[in-house]
């Protein structure tokens, strides 16, 4: 059985990809801060027939990065794939982005995911497969996100981390690929504090060119897909999920 690793995998688009993954036959390895959430997360694959276990994981500490992964890797071997997901999007205007602000995002956002990348290679590398899967942003790619400066920056980071560590891994036959999502309905885009909204997420809908805001499983399932033998040949890439957008205003 493959054995997947998913970061915030409580809720939204990582809750949707630890069920994903379950239904594709994996042992999910569902992690995050939100300890009640995460254990629903696993309950619910394990009612659906699956195999999945909960472990509490914040990836701002680097001890508990490593703890986890070796416990996980003591237990049932290299991992098979690591998806990257957890992040925080907060806004923050630029005459309040203090160090601590910006320091905090990219914590979370881009060393949150090197610190479980890190620890997983080795056993990634000498079992020679794996894939990486990590979680950038429409805002990392190609739009700039005013008040979100210090997100936007952090989620073009994690394009050049899979650009590098794509290429320092291929000999081993790990892949290590993105994805950017557009607007998908979560607890983040939900927010009136931090994002657009539930209004603001209906106003967009009618400029993606599909029509509608995305959902947490529109994500999920091009993640699977990169994961997959189906992608053997694909690394280095982060594909963008966004229904048109991007293509398609002007
Ligand atoms: N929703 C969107 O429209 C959208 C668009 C582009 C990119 N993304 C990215 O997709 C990913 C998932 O976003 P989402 O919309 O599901 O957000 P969400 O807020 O619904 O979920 C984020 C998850 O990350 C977890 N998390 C936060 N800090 C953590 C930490 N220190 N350690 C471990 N887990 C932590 C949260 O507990 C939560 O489970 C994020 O990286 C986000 O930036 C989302």
């Amino acid at each position: 059985m493959k054995t997947v690793l998913i970061t915030g995998a409580g809720i939204g688009i990582g809750r949707a990809t630890a069920l994903a993954f379950g239904k594709a036959g994996y042992r999910v390895i569902v992690t995050d801060v939100l300890q009640d959430e995460g254990a629903a997360v696993a309950a619910e694959i394990e009612a659906d027939g699956g195999t999945a276990e909960f472990h509490p994981l914040d990836v701002t500490s680097t001890e508990q990065s490593n703890a986890v992964v070796a416990r996980v890797e003591a237990a049932h071997g290299a991992l098979d794939t690591l998806v990257c997901n957890a992040g925080i999007a907060h806004k923050v205007p630029l005459d309040q982005l203090t160090d601590e602000k910006w320091d905090h995002t990219f914590d979370v956002d881009l060393k949150g995911m090197i610190r479980v990348i890190r620890a997983a290679a080795p056993k990634m590398r000498a079992a020679g497969q794996g894939s990486v899967v990590c979680l950038s942003s429409i805002m990392g790619v190609a739009y700039g996100w005013d008040e979100h400066v210090h997100y936007s920056a952090a989620k073009s980071g994690v394009v050049g981390l899979v650009r590098g560590l794509a290429v320092e891994l291929a000999a081993s036959g790990v892949r290590v690929n993105g994805v950017a999502p557009g607007y998908i309905r979560t607890a983040q885009a939900l927010s009136e504090q931090h994002s657009l909204g539930p209004a603001g997420l209906e106003k967009a809908a009618e400029f993606i060119p599909m029509g509608r805001v995305g959902e947490a499983a529109d994500i999920a399932d091009v993640i699977c897909f990169l994961a997959s033998d189906a992608a053997r040949y694909v690394t280095g890439q982060v594909v963008t999920v966004d229904g048109g957008l991007l293509v398609g205003r002007y």
